[in-house]
């Protein structure tokens, strides 16, 4: 399955056909996850269906799959970057989803260490998009390599309010990989940019595979210095 396609034509849908998908696709569903790359092995990330979920912004859909970790630091953007993968999947598989940062499992009690849900199904509503049609920062504003097809595929990456939190130095070996500050009011209510920064990673590896270059990324908290960015990480 080529993901990579999936990238500049997928969008959140929130319009779905509540009749449930077959079991099968269910099935399928599972064993696409464990076919996807992790960003870090070592960090355990779990995931469960449930098909009802309360809180805000709360989309109608046939199912929700609801990610946990264990409270680990760096569970968010491992999160991010597997799962925007099975986003990408679905898009191919003709089947909607839309990430949801506030929604909690209505069917068990509330598990403490849930990261979030991604509600998906049949739509009743356009499923894909043309590029032209993406609403995205400018490319100059998230990468100083504006030509380079990887970044290309990072500006198209869905964030949390949209806020799209990245910024990726090329320099001529490695990418600098920085976390943009949020400002007041957003940076007090919206606490999910972690998963952000995986899927922008999850698009960056995407386009390297596509383009048959290496990707290779670890975390790092001293990268040189930027106004308003935070160090979060190399691509080699
Ligand atoms: C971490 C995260 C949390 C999100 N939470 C919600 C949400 O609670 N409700 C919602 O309708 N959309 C939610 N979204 C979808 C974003 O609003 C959407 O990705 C963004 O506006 C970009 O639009 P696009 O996905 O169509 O490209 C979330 C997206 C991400 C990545």
């Amino acid at each position: 399955m080529n993901l990579y396609a999936s990238i500049s034509q997928r969008k959140s849908c929130r319009k779905y056909n509540l009749q449930p998908l077959e079991e099968d696709m269910l099935a399928n569903i599972e064993q696409a996850i464990k076919s996807f790359k992790l960003l870090s092995p070592d960090i355990p990330i779990t995931w469960r269906f449930t098909n009802q979920v309360k809180g805000l912004y709360h989309v109608e859909a046939p199912h929700y799959l609801i990610i946990s970790g264990q409270g680990k630091a760096k569970e968010k953007e491992c999160t991010g970057f597997l799962f925007q993968q099975l986003v990408l999947w679905f898009d191919a598989m003709g089947i909607g989803c839309v990430w949801l940062g506030e929604a909690k499992d209505a069917e068990t009690s509330h598990n403490k260490s849930d990261i979030i849900t991604i509600a998906f199904g049949k739509v009743n509503e356009p499923l894909h998009r043309t590029k032209e049609q993406f609403k995205r920062k400018p490319i100059e504003t998230i990468t100083n390599a504006t030509d380079d097809i990887c970044m290309q595929a990072v500006r198209f990456a869905p964030s949390g309010m949209n806020t799209q939190p990245w910024y990726f130095e090329k320099l001529e070996d490695t990418v600098l990989v920085y976390k943009r500050k949020l400002k007041p009011p957003i940076s007090l209510i919206y606490k999910h940019s972690d998963i952000d920064m995986g899927i922008a990673l999850c698009h960056y590896y995407l386009a390297c595979k596509e383009m048959g270059k290496p990707f290779h990324f670890s975390h790092d908290t001293s990268l040189p210095k930027k106004a308003k960015l935070l160090s979060f990480g190399i691509i080699t």
